[in-house]
């Protein structure tokens, strides 16, 4: 016999699901990890049972079993953990509706909720005059960014391509995200057009060497148009200054954008935003994740401009959109989708709407001066640590460290072996990246569920991981000899 299909009965059945899974999402396991081939067997990927409602119920079990727990306190891989929970109610509920934030007949309460939540934001930055929209995430804005950069530098580029255009450069930090290497590819100006900035020795770019580049590309007649200052760079967390690239850009009359992806949310603390990104109401657009440190359900984005909203319609106003678009009698703009990338819109605005009503700026702003209050106390026992060390020394929300070899070992190897053993066991899973040339783990912890008790517990398992990986491979040497 079939099971029940009704709507309402599938709906608590997930509901209890749900519940379930987020009630005990910190507890236990971080992953019950499997090989790839082990887990492929372990699905039976190959198995049919069509128009069978308990069988859509075991995939979903089958799946919840098996995810990483991201709301685990052993989750501090990436910029973000568990969805908020006021937030992913509003997710569920854009699932529901199943409709494209494109056009306000097909979305009428999103649009307005889009509008209202990218007018704070503008207001929050410092941008009153100023457009925004909500992408599908920070690679993408800051593309678009580079895209509206690029079509004010040349007008002409829309309609003729790159061709018979003068060479134009982008200038990034050397630790920029790698989504600036993509967005050169993709907007056709080819990697040697993207100019990477030598860094501090705190992973900022060197104003001075910008300078320098700046004047070179200039002098052999290319044109700069587009300078990205990263506000938290992706491994180091590092912070570049925006002061010292205003009077460059009154000079070059370059675009200059900020990607706060990751370290955009000190703008909801004014004591965070004041030490890390003063004067950023004076760059030309910016963009930060709602769905990193700030916790909404991925993917959560907005992309701010100072001014450029003719530059941004533009730019990306394109062929015959009649059939879809409708402006208001008096020529405003009515449909979010006319400034988009894509036609179809997930609707991200709700989640971020509830995020914000909910917690407001004041509650977003405690979380971010937590996450660095934790970044800091991670830092002073990893210092007080003999088994540990600091790769650098902390910039910001990013821990960068590692697990100190026996002379003569390569630290690299031992410490992703380090990490591996941590996934397999299904008890941390935490970031790894090169700081330069040297591998650190990038512990960061954009987690609610972590505190100085978790991080505790994490950097003792570091560290006894990597002395039984070393006692294992003495053992083994000692064998084989
Ligand atoms: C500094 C920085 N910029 C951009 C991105 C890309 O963000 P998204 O994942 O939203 O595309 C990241 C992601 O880690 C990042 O760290």
């Amino acid at each position: 016999m079939k099971s029940n299909r009704d709507p309402e009965q599938l709906f608590l059945r997930l509901a209890q699901l749900a519940g379930e899974y987020r009630r005990q999402q910190a507890s236990g396991a971080l992953v019950e990890y499997h090989s790839p081939g082990e887990l492929a067997q372990l699905l039976d990927l190959e198995r049919e049972q069509p128009g069978d409602w308990d069988e859509v119920f075991h995939w979903l079990e089958l799946y919840l079993r098996y995810a990483v727990r991201t709301g685990h306190p052993g989750y501090l891989n990436r910029m973000w953990s568990e969805a908020n929970l006021p937030g992913l109610l509003g997710e569920m509920t854009a699932a529901l509706t199943n409709t494209s934030a494109c056009t306000f007949e097909t979305a009428p309460v999103a649009t307005l909720m889009e509008k209202f939540l990218l007018s704070q934001m503008l207001d929050l930055v410092g941008f009153p005059q100023g457009v925004g929209q909500m992408t599908t995430g920070s690679s993408n804005a800051n593309m678009i960014a580079m895209m509206v950069a690029r079509n004010r530098a040349c007008q002409a580029v829309k309609k003729q391509g790159l061709f018979a255009q003068p060479e134009l450069f982008a200038f990034v930090n050397a630790e920029a995200h790698y989504s600036f290497d993509r967005a050169a590819n993709i907007l056709g100006l080819g990697s040697g057009h993207l100019v990477k900035v030598a860094v501090d020795e705190h992973g900022r770019m060197r104003s001075d060497a910008l300078a320098g580049a700046l004047a070179h590309v200039r002098a052999a007649g290319g044109k700069p148009f587009f300078v990205c200052a990263t506000a938290g760079t992706t491994v180091r967390g590092a912070y570049d200054p925006i002061a010292p690239l205003l009077p460059l850009r009154e000079q070059y009359g370059f675009w200059l954008h900020c990607d706060g992806a990751w370290g955009g949310p000190v703008i909801f603390s004014p004591k965070l935003r004041s030490c890390f990104l003063p004067e950023l109401e004076r760059a030309d657009s910016f963009t930060f994740d709602f769905h990193k440190m700030p916790g909404s359900a991925l993917m959560c984005n907005v992309l701010l401009l100072r001014g450029g909203a003719g530059v941004l319609r533009e730019t990306l106003a394109a062929g015959d959109e009649s059939y879809i678009f409708r402006t208001e009698l008096d020529g405003s703009l009515r449909d979010l989708g006319t400034l988009s990338l894509q036609c179809g819109r997930r609707v991200d605005s709700l989640k971020a709407f509830l995020d914000w009503k909910f917690y407001g700026q004041k509650g977003f702003a405690q979380r971010v001066e937590r996450y660095l209050a934790l970044a800091a106390y991670a830092e002073e026992q990893v210092r007080q640590s003999a088994d540990l060390e600091m790769v650098v020394p902390r910039e910001s929300f990013n821990v960068c460290f590692r697990f100190v070899p026996p002379a003569g070992q390569d630290a690299a190897a031992l410490n992703t072996a380090i990490r591996a053993r941590m996934q397999e066991e299904g008890r941390y899973l935490v970031g790894l990246g090169f700081v330069g040339r040297e591998l650190a783990f990038r512990l960061i912890t954009p987690n609610p569920n972590v505190d100085e008790a978790a991080i505790d517990a994490f950097l003792g398992c570091v560290v006894a991981t990597g002395k039984s990986l070393v006692a294992e491979q003495q053992a083994a040497r000692k064998t084989s000899r």
